[in-house]
């Protein structure tokens, strides 16, 4: 088993990465907790496969398990979902040393997590993700919430779980653009932090999308040591986190004005490939390396062009949320594979183009 440490002002942690974690997690839990509950907060579409398990190896490990099973949708990531938390666990007379587990994929992981960063004003977590995107992004940083009405997100809190433990195994049954999807926070990560990384992405992207399990364990540690780092200089999100929002601010444009129709991390796919053409057309970055970004996002099997919306109503949808407050939109562009800068003055035919590339 291989651990990443996170190491925080006021907490510190272990990500857990091995195959076959689930059977497994109950001494793990022992090991980190003197509690005799434990509540499994879960995926309801993960009842099949690593529920029964989980709770078994819990039970066996002295552990009373209470299950909760919730749809992983977003339409489901809503106070009413935190709710139905609260009553479960409150019916159980639940006691603060008593941890949650969230088992699935980022939306459990937050949802999940807001009901243990607020209920008894807070009990322990821990993060069991079961998406490449939860492995790498979702259960590393303590960010939780919901999404309001309003917006996606808006409600929330930074809760950091005591533990998480990534089982690569899980991704087996990871359906094809979900598993994609979250490969795309990989490139990501690489591009922000680590040239050797991307190389070695380059050289072995088809082991990732084969689904070898020695090298999504590789793959997930490398990409959790980045985050980890990341979050560690800035566990607050005032400066250097920013650098994670890279193919994001195009990315989050093309989900509003496309209705969410695609998965998120085809969206930062897309974003990655526009913030890359707008960094080559300011003169930032060498065009031989935007042609490696754009290659590498291709071959993992993500949209790097044909969004359903015109260049305008992505624009206008990435400033929807800047408008109210005058803020200018600040853009996370690559200087380098493996460096970025923030930059808040791109003039806007200089956004409006980038757009265009991606159509
Ligand atoms: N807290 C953070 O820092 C952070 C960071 C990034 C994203 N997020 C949030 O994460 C959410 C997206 O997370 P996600 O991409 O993991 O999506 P998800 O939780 O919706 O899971 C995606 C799909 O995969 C299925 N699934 C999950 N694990 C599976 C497995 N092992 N086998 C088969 N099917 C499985 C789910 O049922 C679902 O249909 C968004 O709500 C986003 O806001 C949070
Ligand atoms: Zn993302």
């Amino acid at each position: 088993m291989s651990i990443v440490m996170v190491s925080l002002p006021d907490a510190a942690y272990g990500v857990n990465i091995r195959a076959g974690l689930v059977d497994g997690a109950g001494p793990v839990l022992r090991s980190l907790t003197d509690a005799t509950r434990v509540a499994v907060v879960h995926d309801a579409a993960l009842t099949g496969h690593y529920v029964g398990p989980l709770t078994d190896t819990l039970r066996t490990a002295g552990f009373d398990v209470v299950a909760v099973g919730m749809a992983s949708q977003e339409t489901e990531k809503t106070i009413a979902s935190v709710q139905r938390i609260y009553d479960a666990l409150l019916d159980h007379r639940w006691d603060r040393r008593s941890p949650i587990v969230a088992l699935g994929g980022g939306i459990v992981g937050d949802v999940a997590g807001f009901a243990a960063a607020t209920i008894l004003r807070g009990v322990p977590l821990v993060q069991m993700p079961t998406t490449l995107l939860a492995m790498v992004d979702a259960s590393v940083g303590g960010k939780t919430g919901v999404n309001h009405r309003v917006g996606k997100n808006l409600i929330g809190a930074f809760h950091q779980p005591i533990a998480v433990l990534a089982d690569v195994r899980t991704l087996r049954t990871l359906p094809d653009r979900e598993f994609r999807a979250g490969l795309a926070e990989c490139i990501k990560h690489d591009i922000i932090r680590d040239a050797d990384g991307f190389a070695r992405l380059e050289q072995h992207i088809h082991r990732a999308l084969t689904r070898n399990e020695d090298y999504l364990a590789q793959l997930v540690e490398h990409n959790v040591a980045i985050k980890a780092r990341v979050v560690a200089a800035d566990p607050f999100e005032q400066g250097e986190r920013a650098h994670l929002n890279f193919g994001h601010t195009f990315g989050h444009g093309i989900e509003r004005a496309t209705d969410y129709a695609m998965l998120h991390g085809e969206c930062v796919a897309l974003g990655m490939v526009a913030a890359t053409q707008l960094a080559v057309s300011l003169g930032m970055l060498p065009a031989v390396q935007a042609r490696r970004i754009v290659s590498l996002i291709e071959r993992a099997g993500l949209p790097v062009r044909g969004i359903p919306a015109s260049a305008a109503a992505v624009v206008d949808a990435m400033q929807s949320d800047k408008k109210s407050d005058g803020k200018r939109l600040r853009f996370v562009l690559p200087t380098r594979i493996g460096a970025v800068t923030v930059r808040d003055d791109v003039q806007p035919d200089a956004i409006m183009n980038a757009v265009s590339t991606i159509l």
